[in-house]
């Protein structure tokens, strides 16, 4: 299934920043027929774990679990095999892991949703952190500029079978120049026009990183801080159709 195929308001994954379960399935209910998902990372997971997952599952959206796995190739495939009950729609892992490990998560990936009869979720990798500039790259090492190791790990990603990378808006391009088009490209750091920006950096309109290729919308603050999170969500998928 292509999350991205129906309506626009499917691209859209609403980022649940949360420990408070009762107020992540609340909003998830509310958010319901607005949004393509809702993601939940390593605060909500640490706080609440797959009983806390399965609470805002219930609310019947699919979700993206944000736990950014980075391990030796058999525990990120034991960590993979252990959430895979969960059936999330898409899960991440880190690419500087290696080769090895990215090929072990996609295969631990494939056989459990073969094991349970799930859809295989999508293995999603983040890069270069966005909160690393290339003065950090280099002093873990890397000499290369962010961009070309972005692009390096989207490509070596998409060879070790990976579907597809977390890369900020000014990154979609360059990430699909270098892993092709069916690679799934999941873009946080979107303010639509005249919304609040907050911590983000650099961000892009929801339209604009569509039409620079973005597959999925990661989009926080904008719909959960909204008066009507659920108006939010609907006025950011109808300015994806103009
Ligand atoms: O509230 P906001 O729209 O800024 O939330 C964006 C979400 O995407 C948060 O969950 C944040 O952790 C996540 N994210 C990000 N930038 C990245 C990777 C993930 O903002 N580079």
């Amino acid at each position: 299934m292509q999350p991205t195929a129906s309506h626009p308001k499917e691209r859209i994954y609403c980022a649940l920043d949360t420990v408070d379960v009762a107020a992540a399935a609340k909003l998830a209910r509310k958010l319901k027929g607005t949004v393509g998902g809702i993601k939940l990372g390593l605060e909500f997971y640490c706080a609440n774990g797959a009983d806390g997952y399965k609470r805002v599952a219930e609310e019947g959206l699919p979700i993206f679990l944000d736990l950014k796995f980075h391990d030796i190739p058999n525990t990120v495939a034991g960590a993979i095999r252990a959430v895979a009950p969960l059936a999330p729609k898409l899960f991440t892992i880190h690419t500087q892991g290696g080769p090895e490990m990215m090929r072990r998560a996609a295969e631990a990936a494939r056989e459990e949703a073969e094991k349970h009869g799930h859809t295989k979720p999508w293995v999603i990798g983040v890069s270069v952190l966005t909160s690393l500039d290339g003065s950090d790259l280099n002093a873990i090492g890397v000499r290369d500029a962010v961009p070309d190791q972005v692009a390096r790990l989207a490509a070596l990603a998409k060879d070790c079978g990976i579907d597809g990378l977390v890369c900020s808006p000014k990154e979609i391009t360059l990430a699909r120049a270098a892993a092709g088009a069916d690679f799934k490209l999941i873009v946080p750091g979107i303010r639509p026009a005249g919304a609040v920006i907050g911590d983000q950096k650099r961000v892009m309109t929801p339209l604009d990183a569509v039409t620079a290729g973005a597959d999925v919308l990661v989009i926080g603050r904008p719909i959960t801080q909204a008066d009507d999170p659920a108006a939010a969500a609907m006025a950011i998928a109808e300015s994806l159709n103009a």
